[in-house]
């Protein structure tokens, strides 16, 4: 699968026989704003593959680390075959579902891949990814492709990864910004529980509170 080269304004997408893929434009996300896609706490979806298996499963445990190498954090059942794959890859792909996506994305966190092949079940489309041997969702918003950093973090089944490239789909996220539209299928999503979302809400942007303690009497 590697060196499917990831090209910013065309698709490279390889199916694996389903459907043919949407008309989205990937475009690159600028590594040391990755972690941005994370801040405000969307369910994520991680791709894993080795040896010719690959699996997908939801994770709402997903959180930013680092910028500058951006780094993140998983936290990935020990009983899963995703961590299988991961610890045995050192690597894994991690992705934003949309909305339109919830459905999908409860399916493959419910459903074991040690019983099926998810992918299949469900009808997922795949892309090649750049720098990882993963297949990535197609049916995703934004993608990080990522590398383990061997840590004692695990005996908590956390995995930290360095995302080693970042993109997203241009209809919601360009020049380091989120800007959700009318289409409310392309929000992403927090999970809760028994199947319940949020859908991420609107934007809105605040100056700091004044600081009461610096302000002159005659600003008071
Ligand atoms: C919305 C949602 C979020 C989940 N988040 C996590 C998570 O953060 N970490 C985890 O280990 N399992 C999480 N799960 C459960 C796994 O996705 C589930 O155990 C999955 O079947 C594991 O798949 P695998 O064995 O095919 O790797 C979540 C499930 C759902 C539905």
């Amino acid at each position: 699968m590697k060196g499917g080269g990831f090209a910013a304004a065309a698709l490279t997408d390889q199916t694996f026989g389903q459907k043919p893929s949407m008309n989205v434009t990937r475009e690159p996300v600028a590594l040391p704003r990755a972690t941005q896609l994370l801040n405000h706490g969307p369910v994520t979806i991680i791709t894993s593959a080795h040896n010719g298996r690959s699996n997908v499963m939801a994770a709402s445990w997903a959180m930013p680390l680092d910028f500058n190498p951006p780094k993140v954090v998983v936290v990935v059942d020990s009983r899963t075959l995703t961590r299988q794959l991961i610890e045995a890859s050192g690597v894994f792909g991690l992705q934003l579902p949309s909305r339109k996506f919830a459905a999908q994305t409860l399916a493959v966190g419910t459903n074991a891949g040690f019983a099926i092949d998810k992918f299949s079940a469900f009808e997922l489309e795949t892309f090649v990814a750049e720098k990882i041997d993963v297949p990535m969702l197609a049916g995703c918003i934004t993608w990080m492709e990522c590398k383990v950093i061997p840590d004692d973090s695990q005996r908590h089944d956390l995995i930290i990864g360095e995302v080693v490239a970042a993109y997203a789909d241009s209809r919601v996220y360009s020049n380091n910004r989120w800007h959700f539209g009318d289409d409310r299928d392309l929000r992403t999503c927090h999970y809760v529980a028994g199947g319940t979302f949020f859908a991420t809400g609107e934007a809105f942007d605040v100056s700091p509170a004044a600081n009461a303690l610096s302000a002159s009497p005659a600003s008071r």
